[in-house]
Parts: structure tokens; C-alpha cells; sequence
């Protein structure tokens, strides 16, 4: 379950932070990507080297990184985990965490964390039977947070109580039952198209569009994440998605798309029309490098390229749900509703190039999405794997019907 998740694990400063090594060494295994924060007392445990080795990549603990100089982005950090562990806590971190002292790297990284959060407490007895401690917790259960409840038994101290850190194979068992619970698409079929096309001009020259694809897969992502089979038809895009419920086919043009799409359509419980298709190609691609010289007013012939969305959808059987993209500058409800007709679809998402952080290359998306029974839902700009989030969980809906 945990294979491709982006997983946080900040460890505080107690005696139980040796034991975070082997946790970060399942997390491993299993196939997550680790990125480790320390606060400056964790560093007095276990040494940082020990967890960049086990965990492939330099440990963060401060806001800058020494030698380079190079700001280390909470923000970023919080966006990019699918889970957030942190393990041991202290009674410090988590009374920081609870009132939002935010004067290290992990509190700020939790601040801005979007992601689910684990803490697995580790302190004395005493301290942990404490009403501040256990209000703390309170607190943070009550905003949602995921407490591992710490064991009995004997403590760095040498007396005997409640306030063993969990042992880090159960902690990691709890984030894999995590993960596996969300898997309400799991045995499902989806389709997604991503990225842009590229329609040939000659052999070194080509029609193409702005489209990152980071839309499309986050939302291949997304529906891998909970257990679909994903076939990810995408065109030249500079991503990568390593997950092994996504099948990838790489196309260039439009007609490549179209036959993939086609190809693999029937067989699908949904389809996600993501890419920005170009709606011409060249009538005549040259075979040879057309010359300046030759050209003074060179004209290129387009004709039109098929509409992929309409032509799976009109093959569409009962019970498959489509969904389409439109990127509109202008008449954005009016466009959108029109496609969502002429293409068949059960849902749109619309997003305007007027609203910003929205479109193309952005990393973040503001949507709007009209259905069929002519609702209209209205999103705040987000990150795009939370408009991910947010597609998904209406597809969801769509295909539990
Ligand atoms: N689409 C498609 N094949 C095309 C064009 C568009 O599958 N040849 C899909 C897109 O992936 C998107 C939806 O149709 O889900 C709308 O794309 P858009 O480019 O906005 O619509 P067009 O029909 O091309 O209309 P226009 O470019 O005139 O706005």
C-alpha cells in the first residue's frame, strides 16, 4: 500500500529516535519515498547520516541548509507528503504542534502539512500522564490528527509505565492499514489523458501547447492511490509516475491519443479526458527540414484532428463515466456546459485562464465542475493534487452508482 507515497517522518529529540531508523527502513522497502526532518535535539540521538543512508535522500532540520545556503520549503514539503509520522514525539513537539509554536523545521512542515498525521509519543510517565500532555493530545486528535498511543513498559528512566514509543514495525503496519482503507476504487478501470500533443510540422518542427500534464497525473495518482488500474495515455510531458497500479502509453500526436484512447476504452469503468489535445494537424507533413530559402510566406495547411472525448464517449456503454477538461478564456460556463452536452459527458471541470493560479504550467488549479444533472460545484484554488482530491472523490460518487 504504501509503494510510490511520499512520506514525511519527523523525529524529536527522545531516547526512541534510534528506533526510527528501522521505521524509515520498512517505509523504504515497502517502496515510499522518505524525506526526514529533525528538530536540532533529534540530531543529539541519532546521527542524520544514518537516515539520509537509509532513506536515499540529505536529512532536512533546519530552515537553511548550511553549506549551500539553500531555503528548505515547509510549504512544499507539507504539499508533496501523503502522510506525515512523526515519531518519537515529544512532549514538547507535540505541545509545540497543538498551539502552533511553530520556531522549527517539522512544526512549520506540520502547519502546512495537507497530508493525514501520525505522531507516536515517547516521553516519561509522568510527563505523559501529565493534564497538559494528554490535553495536548486532545487537541490534536480533535484537529484531526492520528495518535499511535504510546506502550507500557520500561522507560529510559528505568521506572515502568505508559510511554514507550510504539515499535516502529506496528507503526508502520498502522500506515499501511491507512492506505489500504482508501481504497474504494480498488478492481476499477480508469483512463486519463494528460499532457499535450505534438503534431508535426517536418522532422524538426512541431504544432504543440503550453500543458505541463501535472494535472493529469495527479489525477493518476489519485486513482491509483485508491486502487484503480490506471492506463495513463499521456503526450510528451517531463514526468515521471513510478506506481505500479499505472500503466503509462506514450503518444505524441493526436491520432497516436485517439487509438490508444480507442484501444483501450471499452474495457474501462471511467475515462478522464485530461489532455490538451491540438485540434489541427499539418495536411502535408514535409518529410524534409522545410528552408528558409525557399519560403518566404510559407503557409501550412491544418485539418482538423478527432474530438478523442466525443469519439470514445459516443461508444460509451452503460455505466462507464466520462469526464472532460475545458480551458476556456472567455463565455467559460456557457463553453463548458456546451462540451459537457457535445461530448457526452457526466462531469466538466472548467478551468479560466482569468483566474489566477489556474492553467496551464501552474502547480496550482482553480475549478468549477458542471454535471449532467446540471449542477454546479465551486472549488478554491488548490494545489493540483488536491483538485485531484476533489475530481476524484466526485468520480468516485459517480461510479459507486
Ligand atoms: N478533447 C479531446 N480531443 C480533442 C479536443 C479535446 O479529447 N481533439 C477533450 C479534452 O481532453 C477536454 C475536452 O475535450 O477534456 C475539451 O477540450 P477543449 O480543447 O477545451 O475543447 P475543444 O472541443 O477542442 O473546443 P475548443 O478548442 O474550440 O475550445
Amino acid at each position: 500500500m504504501l509503494q510510490g507515497k511520499h512520506i514525511v517522518v519527523g523525529i524529536t529529540g527522545g531516547i526512541a529516535a534510534y528506533k526510527t531508523a528501522t521505521l524509515v527502513r520498512l517505509l523504504v522497502k515497502a517502496g515510499a519515498e522518505v524525506q526526514v526532518i529533525m528538530t536540532p535535539n533529534a540530531r543529539e540521538f541519532i546521527t542524520p547520516v544514518t537516515l539520509s543512508t537509509l532513506s536515499g535522500k540529505p536529512v532536512i532540520s533546519e530552515f537553511f541548509t548550511a553549506n549551500t545556503g539553500q531555503w528548505n520549503s515547509h510549504v512544499d514539503l507539507g504539499l508533496w507528503a501523503d502522510a506525515m509520522v512523526i515519531a518519537p514525539a515529544t512532549a514538547s513537539t507535540i505541545a509545540k504542534m497543538a498551539h502552533g509554536v511553530a520556531d522549527n523545521m517539522l512544526v512549520t512542515t506540520y502547519l502546512s502539512a495537507k497530508a493525514p498525521v501520525f505522531l507516536a509519543p515517547a516521553m516519561d510517565l509522568d510527563m505523559m500522564a501529565h493534564p497538559t500532555t494528554r490535553h495536548n493530545l486532545d487537541l490534536l486528535r480533535g484537529y484531526g490528527n492520528h495518535v499511535i498511543e504510546p506502550r507500557e513498559g520500561e522507560l529510559a528512566s528505568h521506572l515502568v509505565g505508559k510511554g514507550r514509543m510504539e515499535e516502529p514495525e506496528n507503526i508502520f503496519a498502522v500506515l499501511d492499514a491507512f492506505f489500504a482503507s482508501r481504497q474504494e476504487l480498488a478492481g476499477k478501470k480508469v483512463l486519463i489523458t494528460a499532457g499535450p500533443t505534438h503534431e508535426r510540422i517536418d522532422p524538426v518542427r512541431f504544432i504543440g501547447n503550453y500543458s505541463s500534464g501535472k494535472m493529469g497525473f495527479a489525477l493518476a495518482q489519485e486513482c491509483a492511490d485508491r486502487g484503480a488500474h490506471v492506463t495513463l495515455v499521456t503526450g510528451p510531458v517531463a514526468l515521471r509516475l513510478a506506481h505500479p497500479l499505472v500503466t503509462r502509453v506514450d503518444v505524441t500526436s493526436a491520432d497516436e491519443m485517439h487509438q490508444a484512447v480507442m484501444e483501450h476504452f471499452g474495457e474501462q469503468d471511467a475515462a478522464i479526458f485530461c489532455a490538451a489535445v491540438a485540434d489541427y494537424k499539418v495536411a502535408n507533413v514535409a518529410t524534409k527540414k522545410i528552408k528558409r530559402e525557399h519560403n518566404e510566406n510559407p503557409i501550412i495547411e491544418l485539418v482538423k484532428n478527432p474530438d478523442i472525448a466525443a469519439s470514445a464517449a459516443a461508444s460509451k456503454r452503460s455505466g462507464q463515466v466520462t469526464v472532460g477538461f475545458a480551458l476556456e478564456t472567455d463565455n467559460e460556463e456557457f463553453n463548458a456546459q456546451d462540451k459537457l452536452q457535445r461530448k457526452n459527458l457526466d462531469f466538466i471541470v472548467l478551468n479560466s485562464l482569468r483566474d489566477k493560479g489556474a492553467g496551464f504550467q501552474t502547480d496550482t488549479n482553480k475549478v468549477t465542475i458542471f454535471t449532467r444533472e446540471g449542477d454546479t460545484l465551486r472549488y478554491d484554488t488548490k494545489s493540483k493534487r488536491l483538485v485531484a482530491v476533489d475530481i476524484v472523490d466526485l468520480l468516485t460518487k459517480y461510479m459507486s452508482r
